[in-house]
């Protein structure tokens, strides 16, 4: 979690999603800027009115307004919709540092949009970043400074997890960690549906579940130790682990993991032209 103050005045979110919620609230509640200082954009305007009720920051229909009051631009729009708001903006971004959320976008593609010498940094956030637990990987574009890299990765901290990686690796994080909920959901979802037919109480069964994934994951973390020895710990020999291991063994699950996530890079690097 972020620790650091931000390194700017203004924070302007255009796009006033999922993702600016989460990152908005991150930043309020750790303290990293205060809710005077930000602004956010939107073409609705509940969501405008959502943001002023629930974190007391300034809503703005007009893009190009906003842009000119802040020192760092927050682009939040779904990515398709990106090439639109950056010819809209262009001229009033000025000196602002410009971070971008938006999945498989390059930095490249943004500078040219924007123009030589804006300074860009790109995020690849997930959604548990909605309850502060997220995980972002980021990188600079070719005018980012180190003190840009810096106020992204304090902004981000905010809401959890916050890496740095070269460019190339972005469509990897995006398989990874961008995805990654899906593929944890996906466990869960197989877990409840199991703990179903074994006629156990559903909502004891999901609070059982979800202390579980959170609590591996912390235990990993905690100990340093690798999955596959913690996984070894609970697996006595003739036990109901092993009997369920051997399932995953010979459905290959392990491998179909491995395919799914090659698969979603493959996409990745359709998605961003790589
Ligand atoms: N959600 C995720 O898991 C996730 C993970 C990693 C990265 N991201 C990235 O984060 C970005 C935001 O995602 P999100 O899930 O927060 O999207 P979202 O919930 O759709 O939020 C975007 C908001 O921007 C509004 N908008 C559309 N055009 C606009 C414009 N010209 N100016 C200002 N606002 C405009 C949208 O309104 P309309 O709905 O009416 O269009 C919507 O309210 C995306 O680029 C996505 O790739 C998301």
């Amino acid at each position: 979690m972020a620790t650091g103050s931000l390194r700017v005045n203004k924070v302007v979110f255009i796009g006033a999603g999922n993702m600016a919620e989460a990152l908005v609230k991150g930043m309020v509640a750790s303290g990293v800027c205060e809710a005077d200082r930000i602004f956010v954009t939107d073409v609705r305007p509940e969501r405008l009115a959502f943001f002023e009720k629930e974190f007391q920051v300034k809503g703005f229909a007009n893009n190009v307004v906003a842009v000119m009051k802040a020192d760092v631009v927050v682009l939040a729009v779904k990515p398709q919709l990106l090439g639109d708001v950056l010819e809209e903006i262009k001229g009033g971004v000025g000196n602002s540092l410009v971070i971008s959320i938006a999945a498989g976008i390059s930095t490249g593609w943004i500078e040219k949009g924007l123009g030589e010498g804006v300074r860009v940094v790109r995020v690849m956030p997930n959604t548990p970043a909605l309850v502060r637990a997220g995980a972002a990987a980021l990188c600079g574009g070719r005018w980012a400074k180190e003190a840009d890299l810096a106020t992204a990765e304090t902004m981000m901290a905010a809401v959890g997890l916050a890496v740095r990686v070269p460019e190339n690796s972005m469509d990897a994080v995006t398989a990874l960690s961008g995805s990654g909920p899906a593929y944890v959901f996906h466990l869960m979802e197989a877990m409840i549906e199991a703990a179903r037919h074994a006629g156990l109480d559903e909502a004891i069964a999901r609070k059982l579940i979800y202390a579980t994934v959170s609590g591996s994951a912390k235990l990993a973390e905690a100990t340093g130790a690798e999955p596959a020895e913690l996984r070894r710990r609970v697996t006595s020999k003739g036990g109901t682990t092993a009997a369920a291991l051997e399932v995953l063994e010979e459905k290959a699950v392990y491998h179909a993991y491995l395919g799914a996530i090659a698969a979603a890079h493959r996409r990745a690097k359709e998605l961003s032209g790589g």
